[in-house]
């Protein structure tokens, strides 16, 4: 089969697409025809060797962890998939999962039945970015109806899906990005939005319930800022939250990592199955174009999700 592999840390350009092994299952994996695979920016941090899971793989590297397809084949254990559903998921983050390639070996425990209304190609842009929405929003940031949430970076991959959640979880949305995004983020149904460029988010807002900033060091003290007393910030992309706490010791401050979960898989083919979650998929390549997928995603300015296909 073909495979976009990595041959060293470092730059896109050491990407090569390249002729492997089809890869073997267990008994608790299905076997994957991959339609498409998405790109995120852990993929990029792993590549270049600075992300801590690039600990656990050795050149030459198949990355990836997002992928839709159709089951060829099932192991011994599996019984939620046959051979020919459609799928989609997250595999095996942040352990070496493979995505980038025509086949993939995926526990059935990381997948979900891809909604009809659901293109492969945005399937594949779904599963991490979408998880990680979920759980911000209400495992760690036990959002309520009717609370007001600041989305920061609510234009990207992970923020564009939040906005859309905690609108269909009944909360108040306000949502950042650079101006060039406005109508795109109030089209997800935010209620406000900040151009970051323009004002001072603390400036604009105050009294919030929950902050999930999907930004990083740029965002994170004036995501502090704006909180209410015993307010809640969870963020995907920052870890020094003593730093934060010493700011603001009255609010809640957490880093978290998504982690793989049939149930809320469920949940998310639910919202979108129900018209509550749309996809944005900002460009479609040929796997070819992987170095091309990630100088964009290190842009930091991607509008929705990137994904490719062989
Ligand atoms: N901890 C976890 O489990 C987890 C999971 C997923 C992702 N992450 C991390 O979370 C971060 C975001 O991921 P992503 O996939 O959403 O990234 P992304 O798609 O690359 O995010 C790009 C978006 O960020 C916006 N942006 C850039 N600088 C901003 C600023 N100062 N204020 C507000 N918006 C800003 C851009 O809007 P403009 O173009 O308008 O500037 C753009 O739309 C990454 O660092 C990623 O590694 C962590």
């Amino acid at each position: 089969m073909k495979a976009v592999v990595l041959t060293d840390w470092g730059g896109a350009e050491n990407f090569t697409v390249q002729e492997v092994a089809k890869p073997a299952i267990t008994a608790d994996d299905v076997l994957i025809e991959v339609k498409a695979f998405g790109v995120n920016p852990a993929d990029y941090k792993t590549r270049s060797g600075v992300a801590p899971y690039a600990k656990a793989y050795s050149h030459p590297i198949i990355l990836g962890w997002d992928a839709a397809g159709v089951v060829v084949e099932t192991g011994s254990n599996v019984s939620r998939f046959a051979v020919g559903d459609a799928v989609y998921g997250m595999i095996n983050f942040p352990s070496p999962a493979h995505a980038y390639a025509e086949y993939i070996a995926a526990p059935e425990a990381h997948l979900a039945i891809k909604p009809e209304s659901l293109s492969f190609e945005a399937a594949a842009a779904a599963p991490l970015a979408a998880l990680t929405a979920l759980q911000g929003l209400l495992e760690h940031g036990k959002l309520q109806a009717g609370e007001t949430i600041l989305i920061q970076a609510a234009s990207g991959g992970v923020g564009h899906l939040a906005v859309q959640i905690a609108k269909a979880y009944g909360s108040r949305v306000i949502g950042t990005a650079s101006g060039k995004n406005e109508a795109f983020v109030k089209s997800l149904g935010a209620d406000e939005f900040i151009d970051y460029k323009t004002t001072k988010v603390a400036d604009a807002v105050s009294n919030v319930d929950l902050v999930f900033d999907c930004s990083g060091a740029d965002t994170i003290f004036e995501s502090a800022k704006v909180l209410k007393p015993g307010g809640r910030l969870i963020s995907i992309a920052y870890g020094a939250m003593d730093k934060v706490l010493a700011e603001r010791p009255d609010i809640h401050a957490e880093r978290m990592l998504v982690h793989t979960s049939a149930a809320d898989m469920e949940t998310i083919s639910s919202l979108i199955s129900e018209g509550k979650l749309t996809i944005t998929v900002q460009d479609v390549l040929p796997a070819e174009r992987m170095p091309q997928a990630h100088q964009q995603l290190e842009s930091r300015h991607t509008s929705g999700k990137i994904v490719l296909h062989f």
